[in-house]
């Protein structure tokens, strides 16, 4: 295949609250990293898989990720992750096939992400021959604050996009920006872009977003319940 996907999966969700890795907490009756699978598998185009889980959980992850693949499980693999998602999309990475050109960085948490939404990003990436990221603008208004909270100022939010996963990359992009490596970000982008390569904004989902508070588990059952119905 000429695409992968990394799916980040090794994250603890202490703000789920849950007793279980995020990843693995029950969804409408089955795992969020199940539900995040359907959108990866439903692509088109052949597309290597890395699942990165925690360290413990890489058996239960191979089941659903096998499962999921179905006849497409040639092109698998998972593997355990890191204390930080940087260390674990790292880990990822050093099970990238020869032929992939296109690299995808989506959380699992990210259940309900489409295939629609993941394999655009990937187009956008082969097109441009640059970073891509999908993004949305912001509603509330933002106001910085001092540690006292009072308020310092109001951030201009038409410069500003709140962003999703997947994040594209050419292949020889990211890998040298993980190679070089450096501080701790919450995203690749940021990785990338402290090593020169700068990324684009496109149209996110907001079917993409992170289930992150057991507000948002509530969100995502009720959204599946109706998609059900
Ligand atoms: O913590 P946060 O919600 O930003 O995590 C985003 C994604 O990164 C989640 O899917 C989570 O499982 C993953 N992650 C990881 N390894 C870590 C921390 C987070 O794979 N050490």
């Amino acid at each position: 295949p000429a695409r992968a996907i990394i799916v980040v999966a090794a994250g603890s969700g202490q703000r789920l609250g849950a007793e279980r890795p995020k990843a693995f907490v029950a969804l409408a009756g089955r795992s969020i990293l199940e539900h995040c699978l359907d959108g990866v598998f439903g692509m088109h185009e052949a597309t290597q898989v890395i699942v990165v889980a925690p360290a413990a959980l890489v058996p239960e992850a191979e089941e659903i990720a096998f499962r999921a693949a179905g006849a497409a499980r040639d092109y698998v693999s998972v593997v355990s992750g890191g204390a930080t998602r940087q260390e674990s999309v790292h880990a990822g990475l050093g099970l990238l096939l020869d032929s992939v050109q296109t690299v995808l960085v989506h959380d699992a948490a990210r259940a309900l992400a489409t295939s629609d939404h993941l394999a655009r990003v990937a187009e956008i990436v082969e097109q441009t021959g640059g970073g891509v990221v999908p993004g949305l603008a912001v509603a509330d208004t933002i106001k910085s604050v001092d540690a006292g909270d009072t308020i310092t100022g109001t951030v201009d939010r038409s410069a500003l996009r709140a962003v999703q996963t997947p994040q594209g990359f050419p292949r020889e992009q990211i890998l040298a920006a993980y190679a070089a490596g450096g501080d701790d970000h919450t995203d690749d982008a940021a990785l990338c872009a402290a090593h020169g390569f700068s990324s684009i904004v496109v149209a996110g989902d907001p079917l993409a977003f992170k289930i992150t508070t057991p507000w948002d588990l509530q969100r995502a059952e009720r959204l599946l319940a109706e998609r059900a119905a």
